[in-house]
């Protein structure tokens, strides 16, 4: 067996499954969970005809192989979209490339980039996706997490990662906007970590799954559009993952996409050959429609948006949370700040799921900077989500404080 293995950590949800064990919900109210960070909004119906129409298709069905870069279309619909929504032009044939779903993609890139002979360091935010660390660990590196910091509207604090780890570090995942926090990434700080990149010489990874879903009047910052408007065109080490999952409420369609340094594109598809992670055709027919379309984004960032209105201030009357830059995600601080006894006592009292942060965070320095917090993840409608809030309120109300 590969030995690497064994140095997984269990996934949030498995933890939480531990938590849980021997908790019996009280059953005079239904089970709500805002556990997971699923969509849940329906798949644009325009999307799922697609999908058929191009099953039938000659060119498009599932009688042969797909080519691991993705048609000509489909890269033309990556570079239009990214030219519609950050100004920017990308080359179709050298700087794009499908990926089924941000997730393997974020893995498979470390698989790519990661040289282990040489004790690597993979930096990544803290609370974070688990998928970098995993990711990291499975290509022989040393993951460092970099501490998020809620009095700076949890920025990640790059400040506090030392030179000596700097120096060894060969991967940084960044997540912007972020999982669980919501926050986006200025340009400032885009900069501080561009002259890193170049001082030391490490690839950045930038996770801009829940771009899309915003509650600001500006969109959030992309990392290539932060790259451009700092004169940096060639996009010098520097790869941005987005997806279709939360954007266009497809999270089976398994469908994103990679945009960014020719190079390591060049060799990222190299990997992606060789590890058999080609998008079925009907797929990327289907992915060329959601991503030549706006209107539906439009209409499910408004729903994102009426919810949150509703949902955040009844949460925000017991606990502390603020509406997040963007994300479908609250992120709460909880009275007491044990975080896990929250998660439980609710779950037995008022039958609502939600995740500590602290099975989203690694202790460093420490302190597990996700402790004290719990993820809600508002992707129910906004009537299922109202009812956990308030019975999140009576929760609360109702139970001591701890002293
Ligand atoms: C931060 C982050 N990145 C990536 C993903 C993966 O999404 P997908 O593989 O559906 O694109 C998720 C999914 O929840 C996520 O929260």
């Amino acid at each position: 067996m590969n030995p690497l293995l064994a140095r997984l950590q269990p996934y949030p949800f498995e933890r939480l499954r531990q938590l849980f064990a021997g908790v019996t919900p009280d059953p005079a109210h239904g089970p709500i969970s805002l556990g997971i960070g699923e969509p849940k909004h329906p798949t644009p119906e325009f999307l799922k005809r697609a999908l058929a129409q191009a099953m039938d298709t000659p060119g498009t069905d599932l009688s042969a192989y797909p080519p691991t870069i993705g048609t000509p279309a489909l890269r033309e619909a990556f570079a239009g979209w990214l030219q519609r929504r950050y100004g920017l032009a990308l080359d179709p044939s050298t700087q794009v490339l499908p990926v089924n779903g941000s997730r393997e993609a974020l893995f498979a890139f470390a698989q790519t980039v990661v040289d282990p002979r040489t004790e690597p360091v993979v930096v990544c935010p803290n609370p974070f996706y688990q998928i970098y660390e995993g990711a990291a660990l499975l290509a022989g590196a040393q993951p460092y997490y970099a501490p998020s910091d809620p009095a700076r509207n949890f920025a990640v604090d790059w400040d506090s990662v030392p030179d000596t780890v700097w120096a060894r570090t060969q991967l940084l995942y960044v997540c912007s906007p972020g999982n669980p926090t919501g926050a986006v990434m200025p340009l400032d700080e885009w900069r501080k970590l561009f002259a890193l990149s170049d001082r030391h010489g490490f690839v950045i990874a930038s996770d801009e799954c829940y771009s899309e879903i915003y509650f600001r009047d500006e969109p959030p910052l992309g990392g290539l559009e932060a790259a451009a408007k700092l004169g940096r065109t060639d996009f010098a080490r520097l790869v941005a993952f987005t997806s279709l999952s939360k954007r266009s409420n497809v999270p089976g369609m398994r469908s994103g996409f990679v945009a960014g340094d020719a190079k390591l594109l060049k060799a990222f598809a190299l990997y992606r050959t060789y590890h058999g992670s080609a998008m079925a055709p009907p797929v990327q027919a289907a992915s060329i429609a959601a991503w030549s379309d706006e209107a539906h984004v439009v209409e499910n960032r408004a729903q994102y948006r009426r919810k949150f209105a509703e949902v955040e201030p009844v949460i925000a009357s017991v606990l502390d949370v603020r509406l997040p830059d963007a994300s479908f995600y609250l992120w709460a601080g909880v009275p007491g700040g044990d975080d896990q006894a929250f998660s439980r006592a609710l779950l037995a009292q008022y039958n609502v799921t939600v995740l500590p942060g602290s099975f989203l965070a690694r202790e460093s320095g420490g302190r597990n900077p996700g402790a004290g917090r719990v993820r809600m993840a508002l992707v129910a409608q906004t009537a299922e989500c109202l009812e956990a809030a308030h019975r999140i309120v009576d929760f609360v109300k109702n139970k001591p404080r701890p002293q």
